[in-house]
């Protein structure tokens, strides 16, 4: 039986950096009266090139700050983390946790009809196989082309959105799908739809570009559901801490994302 209150509890959230808040905006938008939670790991953005064991530690250290805020359910709004680190999280904590995974993986094997995906992520997601199996599981004889892609976080994260390098840098990803014949992409990092104008203008239309964010959305309010935790707030408080320089996050966020964000607030981890 689940406790009364703790349904008025928050979502939270953590990424590396600001790439969660594709996330979170989807799920503050299927669900506008939670409270929400974002974590961005801005000190040790990026997580894709690093080891599983530093992974593992950041993510459980990004969970205990969350838990301690008094969440619900703990959303890995991160690829990477999730590939490497949402097994242990589940070991270790007494809460329902998330990742973007299986959403992405869905999303994937819901789109295709010709059973050819290639999956975009940081070299951490890809070398972990985590697409790839889940992506198996669902759809057996799919063929996958994963790529991947270790300079993107940081031309997100440095706002080289429209930048004609970051189109030179994709291109030069995307060159060997030239002969792959398929129907789907899947942005394995949740930094990556802010670089989505570029992969569909070198794809071309007959290329469907899907990410984890709506699905896990729904995952989310499926979830709260079926957990009597989902709970409506007359006025959603929306809070944003970061590990490093808010300043910068905020600047990062507004322009990113094109609309107003409350104070960020620091969560100093040194
Ligand atoms: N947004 C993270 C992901 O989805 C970025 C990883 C990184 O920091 O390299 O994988």
């Amino acid at each position: 039986m689940i406790d009364k209150d703790l349904s008025s509890y928050s979502i939270g959230l953590f990424d590396s950096g600001v790439g969660g808040l594709t996330v979170m905006q989807e799920i503050a938008r299927l669900l506008p009266n939670e409270n929400l939670i974002y974590l961005g790991d801005t000190a040790r953005v990026p997580y894709g090139n690093k080891s599983s064991g530093t992974i593992i530690r950041y993510s459980i250290e990004n969970a205990i700050f969350l838990l301690e805020k008094q969440i619900k359910i703990l959303i890995i709004a991160c690829n990477t983390a999730s590939a490497l680190a949402l097994c242990k999280l589940r070991q270790i904590f007494n809460i329902p946790i998330l990742g973007v995974i299986e959403p992405g993986a869905q999303q994937a094997a819901a789109t295709t009809r010709n059973k050819r995906i290639a999956v975009l992520g940081t070299k951490s997601t890809i070398e972990s196989g985590a697409y790839q199996k889940a992506i198996l599981t669902l759809l057996p004889q799919a063929t996958i082309f994963p790529i991947s892609c270790p300079l993107l976080v940081p031309l997100v994260e440095e706002q080289f959105l429209y930048h004609p390098a970051s189109k030179l840098i994709i291109e030069n990803y995307l060159k060997e799908l030239k002969y792959a014949d398929v129907d789907t992409i899947l942005l394995g990092c949740t930094h990556y739809p802010l670089l989505k104008h570029f992969i569909t203008d070198i794809m071309g239309s007959k290329v469907t570009v899907v990410d984890s964010a709506s699905t896990c959305a729904t995952a989310v309010k499926t979830l709260l559901e079926s957990n009597q935790l989902a709970y409506s707030h007359n006025q959603a408080l929306h809070r944003y801490f970061v590990t490093d320089d808010p300043d910068k996050f905020r600047y990062l966020g507004e322009h990113l994302f094109q609309s107003p964000l409350p104070p960020i607030e620091l969560h100093s981890i040194y």
